[in-house]
Order: structure tokens, then C-alpha cells, then sequence
């Protein structure tokens, strides 16, 4: 049965104010709640607070948060720690990773097919980087510590962040923490905990009805001879934290169960929406294209004989298919660079030309109104670099008008750009090479995309 996690995102800016606490006790509360509700967590940061708290001594590790981020099921790389707690180990290189990352909706999407189940907590970093930007957009619900007026301050870049992508904000909730009750105001707002509340609330933001207080008991659970992190749940008994992370875990467990459709599973049914959506426009494509070589007009695209080298499209899109790799080089060694090659397959001149066309991207323009007479020819990399550039003479007959020797670029011009009575069409040939073992991978959407973009590119030059 495919699964799908309710995220939790703990995330602020600002360093030293209480994220890691907040995130890694929840999660042993909500499992202490409710015992057979899977609870996973990981962190973004690189300070194995994480680890430190949940590993059992001695515990193997394979797979850690940079796995995940490469695409590794989450409900693969979870191992069952203390408190009955799952965790995917941290990383200490997720910062040289971080930058391969581009999509802020990557994880989001990871989730969604990660096969983790329950409640997942991330602890990021203190900054808004792609990571914490990943764990925001992938989260239900995003806890925003704030212990003062600059935690308070910086918490806006959130709100502004989900403003720019059009995202509701009505996931973001401000808690605050590391409140010192001993703190007293004179007038309306009395004591640290609900001024913040007031100015979060003035500043629209939505405030957690519950705090957690800052204590020295709290603060001492990171510091022992044994080097562990002790939770508050065990060694935190009788302190006001104590009752407030229970109350916050309860009313999370209650929304938790109010929620029917998690962003994972929403998320989900997006991404099997958009893969449909792909299968239909792919085929719709392929069954636009001509499966025949355009030059010699045998099927190239048959599933067990595809010998297709090359894709070639009309910049009037009028035509498009498949080219066969030969019958392409004869062209080139015929009409265009007109040099004469042995019928031997390893003829080194060949060979040579034949690496060298499998790297580039050719174009070819016959002079508007003509149907013989002059054309340009250009021939970039496939990154749209231009390469060479020059004028091709052509006529039908390449001996003369009596002459059998049919002209191999007059033929593919006529085949491809045919227009009105004799003439070809104002429109440019582009030939794009391809691989002969999935030619029409082309017209997968990233490939296809790529390509239309090279085409837009070339046919801004061409003007
Ligand atoms: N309720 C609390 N009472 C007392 N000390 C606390 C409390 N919560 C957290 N602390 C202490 O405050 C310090 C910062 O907490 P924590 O590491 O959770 O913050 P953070 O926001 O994750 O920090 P960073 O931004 O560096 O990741 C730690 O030393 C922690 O022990
Ligand atoms: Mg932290």
C-alpha cells in the first residue's frame, strides 16, 4: 500500500533558538502519544544532534539524508532508533550537495514517493537556503521558533518566500520558545511570551497557543559524561517543558488526524497527473512525426530495427521525423562538403566525419521563393554554438539536367520544405542528432524542451 507522511518543517533563520530541541523531542513525545503512529525525522544541519539523540550504540549506518536528496526512498534509508523513534542519519557533506539541488520542489516531490508513513520532522539549518527552502514547500506544517524581536524580525523572509511562490501560508506557525518566565513587563503585555505573541499576531502572523519556557534543567540534557542528548520526556520530568511539549504533541497529533490529504499525497497525485499528462503529449508527437527516413524512406522507427541517427524538424513545424544515420552522411559528403568516400565502412575520412556529425546540430536554408539555386547552411554544437556558416550551391540533377545523378540535398530539401508549386517553403531545415538505441527520446518532455530551445535559439540568429 503506497504511503504518504504528514511534514512537519522546524524552521528559522535565526541560529540558538531552540529548532533542534523543538524538533527532536516532538518527535519522541508524539511517539510517546501515540505508540503505533510511525514517527520519522531528519535533520539539514551537519551537527549530528540527531544522531547523538536517537542511534543505539554500535548501530550500522548505510544511507544518510544526502541519499535521500539523490533520489533514495525515504522509508529505505529509516532505521528504528531510541524512543521508538525512525531516523535517516544526518550528513556531513549535504553542503557541496546542496548545490546540485535546483528544484525548490524536490523534496516535496521525494516525499511524495518515499514510502514513509506518519509524521516526519525536519530540522534545518539557520538559513534560508535551498534545503530549508525544499523542507518548507514539502511541509504541512512549518514551526517557526522565536525567542526575541530579532527572531521575531526575521521570520518575515519566510512569509515573504511563500508570498513569492503563491504558496498558502496558513501551514507557517510561530511558537515561541525559550521564554524566561522570570521576565515581567509593566502594562499590557506582561511577560516575554505574550508580547511576541502580540507583535506576531499585529504582523498577521498565526502564534501557537503553546510556548516552551527556557529552563536550566532543558539546557543541561546536551551536557554529560556520556556524551549523549537526553530528551526532555526522560529527564526532563516535572518541568514546565515537560507539559508543554505534550500539549503541543497533542494538539499536532489532533491536526495530524484532522488531515485526510497530506501535501504527500496531494503532491502525489500531481505528479501521476503531470506523468499522464507527459505520456499524452509524447505520443502525440511521436504520432506527428514521419516514421519513414526522410531521404530513402525505409521504416527506421520499428521497435526492433531503429536505425535512426537523427531528428529533423521544419522551423514551420510543417514536418518533422527521423533521418538514418547514412543516409545523412551522404548528404554531407555529397552536397555539402563534396568530398568522395570509399564504400568502406572504417574509410577514416568517413569515420571521422561521422563522430563529428553526431556532435553537432545543422541548419539549412534554402533562398525563399527558389527551388534550386542557393542555400545557407550552418553548423552549430548542441549547445548552439556556431561552428561553421557558409552558402551551399545546389541544383536537382548534381551533373547537369541530364544527368541520372539526382542531387541527395535537393531531394531532402523537397522532402522536407516542399511548398507551393515548385518553390520551397520560407522556413529552415534543422537536423539534430540522436540516440540510435531510443531515437524518439527526443521527444521526452526535458529533451524535447532542450531542443525547441536550441530551435528558438538558431531561428533568433537566423534573422
Ligand atoms: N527550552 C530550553 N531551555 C533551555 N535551553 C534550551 C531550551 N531549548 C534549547 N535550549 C538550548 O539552547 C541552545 C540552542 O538550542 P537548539 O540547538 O535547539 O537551537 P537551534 O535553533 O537548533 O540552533 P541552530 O540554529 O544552531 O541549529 C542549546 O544549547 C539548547 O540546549
Ligand atoms: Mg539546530
Amino acid at each position: 500500500m503506497t504511503t504518504f507522511p504528514y511534514v512537519i518543517t522546524v524552521s528559522s533563520e535565526k541560529g540558538g533558538v531552540g529548532k533542534t530541541t523543538l524538533a527532536t523531542n516532538l518527535a519522541i513525545f508524539l511517539k510517546a502519544l501515540d505508540e503505533e503512529l510511525p514517527v520519522s525525522i531528519f535533520s539539514f544541519d551537519n551537527h549530528f544532534t540527531i544522531d547523538k539523540m536517537f542511534s543505539f550504540k554500535g548501530m550500522e549506518h548505510s544511507g544518510s539524508v544526502s541519499d535521500l536528496l539523490t533520489g533514495k526512498p525515504g522509508g529505505e534509508l529509516v532505521r528504528t532508533g531510541q524512543y521508538g523513534v525512525n531516523y535517516i542519519p544526518s550528513s556531513g557533506t549535504l553542503s557541496q550537495e546542496k548545490v546540485k539541488v535546483k528544484d525548490p520542489m524536490a523534496l516535496a516531490k521525494l516525499l511524495a514517493s518515499s514510502g514513509l508513513d506518519g509524521i516526519v520532522i525536519i530540522d534545518t539549518r539557520p538559513d534560508l537556503d535551498i534545503l530549508t527552502e525544499n523542507a518548507l514547500y514539502a511541509a504541512d506544517k512549518v514551526l517557526i521558533p522565536v525567542k526575541d524581536m530579532p527572531s521575531l524580525e526575521n521570520c518575515k523572509n519566510i512569509f515573504t518566500l511563500f508570498d513569492k511562490r503563491g504558496l498558502d501560508k496558513k501551514s507557517l506557525v510561530l511558537i515561541p520558545c525559550l521564554i524566561d518566565e522570570r521576565i515581567k513587563f509593566d502594562g499590557l503585555f506582561t511577560d516575554q511570551k505574550t508580547l511576541l505573541r502580540a507583535f506576531a499576531i499585529n504582523r498577521g502572523y498565526k502564534c501557537h497557543e503553546t510556548y516552551i519556557s527556557k529552563s536550566p534543567k532543558v539546557e543541561s540534557l546536551n551536557t554529560n559524561p556520556d556524551g549523549r542528548i537526553y530528551p526532555v520526556l526522560t529527564h526532563g520530568r516535572g518541568t514546565d517543558v515537560h507539559g508543554q511539549f505534550t500539549s503541543l504533541a497533542r494538539d499536532i497529533l489532533y491536526e495530524y488526524r484532522e488531515t485526510s490529504e497530506p501535501r504527500s499525497y496531494l503532491f502525489h497525485q500531481w505528479l501521476v497527473a503531470e506523468s499522464e499528462k507527459e505520456r499524452s503529449t509524447f505520443e502525440a508527437r511521436l504520432g506527428g512525426v514521419k516514421k519513414e527516413c526522410l531521404i530513402c524512406n525505409k521504416h527506421i522507427l520499428q521497435a526492433t530495427t531503429q536505425t535512426a541517427g537523427y531528428y529533423y524538424e521544419t522551423s514551420d513545424g510543417i514536418s518533422s521525423g527521423f533521418m538514418d544515420e547514412e543516409c545523412f552522411l551522404k548528404v554531407l559528403t555529397t552536397s555539402v562538403y563534396k568530398f568522395k568516400v570509399t564504400e568502406s565502412e572504417d574509410d577514416p575520412t568517413l569515420m571521422l566525419l561521422k563522430e563529428s556529425t553526431r556532435e553537432s546540430v545543422f541548419v539549412f536554408r534554402p533562398d525563399p521563393g527558389n527551388s534550386s539555386g542557393a542555400m545557407e547552411f550552418r553548423r552549430f554544437d548542441t549547445s548552439g554554438q556556431l561552428l561553421t556558416s557558409r552558402r551551399i550551391n545546389y541544383r536537382e540533377h548534381a551533373g547537369g539536367m541530364f544527368h541520372d545523378d539526382r542531387c541527395p540535398l535537393y531531394d531532402l530539401m523537397g522532402a522536407a520544405l516542399a511548398g507551393y508549386g515548385n518553390t520551397f517553403r520560407e522556413a529552415f531545415l534543422i537536423i539534430h542528432p540522436v540516440d540510435p538505441h531510443s531515437p524518439d527520446k527526443i521527444l521526452q518532455k526535458d529533451s524535447y524542451r532542450s531542443f525547441s530551445h536550441l530551435k528558438g535559439n538558431i531561428a533568433t540568429r537566423l534573422i
